[in-house]
């Protein structure tokens, strides 16, 4: 286990913690993100048994010091921070979509409800939800968790997702171990908070019971937002006898639609304006809402179209940046 000469030059410009912090923060790391050993092993550029060694708490064992690997993930760990949810990248417009996402998120807190919101990509779901669970974040309330539905995903990882987000830590315990952990730390909560699930259309029938069960267990909300498949992940033909109890329970199944014409209108003027909004030409806003209308290739009935609101950001963003190039 000889460390390399840019190892040792890492370890001595830059000395890292204790192992004791650092191993703490390596595991709650790997905990929270999922990542294997063999990966971290991958990203630092160590073998996986040097590095399960060190994650064992054995190295010490095996060579006379450690301070090279564990410069090596300490520094791995400073470059790649966890994701902080403190504060979404951009301004939220306050639009008809963002104003019915917090009615029904407000729902799903304070009544249990079960929401489903669907719609084509840049109908503002993950955007708004990100504003949302932020500020409540910033308020110190935290009642709603965050979790992200990812293709493949088990339920076990989905569930060590939840608590994780709940801030319940997750040991090395078996499934009905970590339900069990999870339903008591939310109903230990002075109040209960609802779960968002964003990317729902990659759950597994296995991972909506899940959420199902928690729900049933302590009555918290569900928020499922995803693309048009989240619905037809309910009616599919295969799937629809494993989920009958789940559609009995959903309250609210909303399709968004994209961004109105009058509000591409509104925020163009405000955007571009100079603190009072903008007197832009109806040639140019019609241009401008040609040129955010994009095509919903997997809408049901024969092609439609909608305004995305991504779209708009680039391209007010784009005139804004010509417009300072020409003053
Ligand atoms: N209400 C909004 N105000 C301002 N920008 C928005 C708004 N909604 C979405 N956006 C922008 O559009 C992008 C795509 O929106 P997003 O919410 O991720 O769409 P999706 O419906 O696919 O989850 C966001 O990253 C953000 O830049
Ligand atoms: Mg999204």
């Amino acid at each position: 286990m000889t460390a390399s000469l840019k190892d040792a030059a890492r370890a001595a410009a830059s000395p890292p913690p204790p192992f004791r912090k650092v191993h703490d923060a390596a595991r709650d790391y790997l905990e929270r993100t999922d990542m294997a050993a063999s990966e971290l092993a991958d990203r630092i550029g160590y073998g996986i048994s040097t590095t399960r060694t060190w994650l064992q708490g054995n190295y010490k064992k095996v060579a006379a010091s450690d301070v090279c690997i564990r410069a090596a993930i300490w520094e791995f760990m400073e470059r790649h921070p966890l994701e902080s949810r403190d504060q979404p990248k951009g301004r939220l417009f306050e639009t008809e979509n963002v104003r019915h996402i917090s009615r029904v998120f407000r729902r799903a807190i304070e009544h249990g409800e079960i929401v489903l919101l669907y719609g084509p990509p840049g109908t503002q779901k993950t955007f708004a939800l990100e504003h949302l669970i932020c500020a409540q974040h910033r308020e110190k309330e935290q009642l709603a968790v965050y979790v992200y539905g990812s293709a493949g995903m088990t339920a076990l990882a989905l569930l060590k997702r939840i608590g994780r987000a709940a801030g319940v830590r997750i040991g090395r315990w078996d499934r009905e171990s970590i339900l069990r952990n999870v339903i008591d730390a939310l109903v230990r909560r002075d109040a209960m908070p609802a779960i968002v699930a964003d990317e729902a259309q990659h759950l597994s029938v296995e991972c909506l019971e899940i959420l199902r069960e928690i729900h049933d267990r302590c009555g918290c909300g569900l928020v499922l937002a995803g693309s048009h498949n989240l619905l037809q992940l309910f009616m599919r033909p295969d799937r629809r006898p494993h989920l009958e109890q789940w559609l009995s329970r959903i309250d609210h199944r909303d399709q968004l639609p994209g961004l109105q014409e009058d509000e591409v209108r509104e925020i163009a003027a405000r955007e571009l304006g100079n603190g009072q909004p903008a007197k832009l030409s109806d040639k140019f806003l019609n241009t401008l809402i040609e040129e955010c209308r994009v095509e919903d290739i997997f809408a049901s009935s024969e092609a439609r179209s909608y305004l995305s609101v991504r779209r708009l950001v680039k391209l007010l963003a784009q005139y804004k940046a010509k417009k300072e190039a020409a003053a």
